[in-house]
């Protein structure tokens, strides 16, 4: 990846992630379902272990960069100040369900599970169609500085 994002390529690069995100989540969350479904408390063991791995170490960090990186650069925006308060409380309502996850077990596991990927679908959708493009779009609002070089982010390059 190039040393300096232009504002379109992070715009493009951190949709790119959310869709990846979301592409694991939901493959991760089906197949702790299917165990379910078919009885094996092994398998569901280890596949809620698996999914409660992937919230620890992907979702919640990605969650934390974005407070941390992204929406202080909308402070400057005034039309994106009240979205990003929303996206705020659907972070805190993630990370409800991820601990719902962690005490949850069998049918109910596999529901919180399914939960956990709709809030963030529900959730990236509106970053995706109306918080980044607000900034990306904004000269100067210094999208692309904000999200360089975070994995949480972008991804693995
Ligand atoms: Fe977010
Ligand atoms: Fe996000």
């Amino acid at each position: 990846m190039a040393s300096h994002l232009s504002d379109g390529q992070a715009l493009t690069a951190v949709r790119s992630h959310h869709a990846d995100m979301l592409d694991r989540a939901s493959a991760l969350s089906q197949t702790l379902t299917a165990a379910v479904e078919a009885g094996d408390s092994g398998t569901v063991y280890d596949e809620k272990g698996n999914l409660i791995e992937w919230c620890t170490d992907e979702l919640v960090p990605h969650c934390v960069a974005e407070e941390d990186r992204i929406y202080p650069t909308a402070a400057a925006v005034a039309e994106a100040q009240l979205l990003v308060e929303g996206l705020r409380h659907d972070h805190e309502a993630i990370a409800a369900l991820v601990e719902e996850l962690r005490v949850s077990d069998g049918v109910r596991a596999a529901a919180v599970g399914q939960a956990v990927v709709r809030a963030f679908a529900l959730h990236a959708d509106k970053e995706d169609a109306l918080l980044f493009p607000a900034l990306a779009d904004r000269a100067g609002s210094g999208f692309a500085e904000a999200v360089e070089g975070l994995e949480e982010i972008l991804g693995a390059v």
